[in-house]
């Protein structure tokens, strides 16, 4: 079947791009706000875009209820900084608890019980249990209608807890020991990045391409 997402609702385009586009990793951000609140909330239209400068991006949508920005949003918009800190199994209720629409003078952090630490260079602190975290200052925000601002944030530091650090010089993390998780489809699907498999890169073969062009001509015949 095809959808035309012009003929959709928003609901409806929403359900069929997270339906169909997992996992997306989480991004559990802090942020502060200008009335010195911290505030927590996970994002999981979330990726790394680069790495000259390292980018992470953040698709912050309205609130559905009262149609303004989100705290993220406005903290983000208005102090240029945030922290991106990935979520483990043993996070996953406190990153729930944190996704309730809190009123703006209420701490996410006090709500769902979450440690924090500060951070070196921004303002806002990681979160002391997540296996990684990004201090990002703000590099682009693109609005682009009326619903949704993408937040472009350049990663300055970024904090690997000692235990995932199996050498620092060449830089082997123990990504598996973090046991990060990812959202699915569904408000409240959620999946372990445990079920992996490897698969070495090849190079380009041109015998590969003639073996492929003599079985097309095969399979026409
Ligand atoms: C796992 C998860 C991922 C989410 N991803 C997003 C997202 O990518 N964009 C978004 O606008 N809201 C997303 N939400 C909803 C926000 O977390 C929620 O609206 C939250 O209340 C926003 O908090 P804030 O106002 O403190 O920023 C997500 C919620 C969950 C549980």
């Amino acid at each position: 079947m095809d959808f035309v997402m012009s003929e959709l609702s928003i609901r409806q385009r929403y359900k069929i791009l997270v339906s169909a586009i997992t996992p997306r990793p989480i991004a559990w951000v802090t942020t502060l706000g200008t009335n010195g609140v911290v505030n927590a909330a996970p994002y999981s239209f979330f990726n790394a875009m680069g790495d000259d400068p390292p980018l992470l991006v953040l698709g912050l949508l309205k609130d559905i209820k009262s149609g303004g920005d989100k705290d993220t949003a406005t903290n983000i918009v208005e102090t240029g900084e945030f922290v991106v800190n990935m979520v483990s199994e043993d996070d996953a209720e406190r990153m729930n608890l944190s996704c309730v629409d809190a009123p703006r003078n209420v701490s996410e952090i006090d709500y769902a019980g979450i440690a924090t630490a500060p951070s070196h260079v921004v303002a806002p602190p990681l979160i002391a249990s997540a296996p990684v975290s990004f201090e990002c200052r703000k590099r682009e925000i693109v609005e682009i209608g009326p619903r949704q601002l993408i937040a472009i944030g350049e990663v300055l530091v970024a904090h690997v807890r000692d235990e995932f650090v199996d050498d620092a010089e060449r830089l082997y993390f123990n990504t598996p020991a973090m046991r990060l998780i990812g959202r699915m489809y569904g408000p409240d699907v959620y999946i372990r990045n445990s079920d992996t498999f490897q698969m070495p890169r090849g190079s380009f073969d041109p015998d590969h391409l003639h073996a492929m062009r003599v079985a097309k001509k095969g399979e026409g015949q």
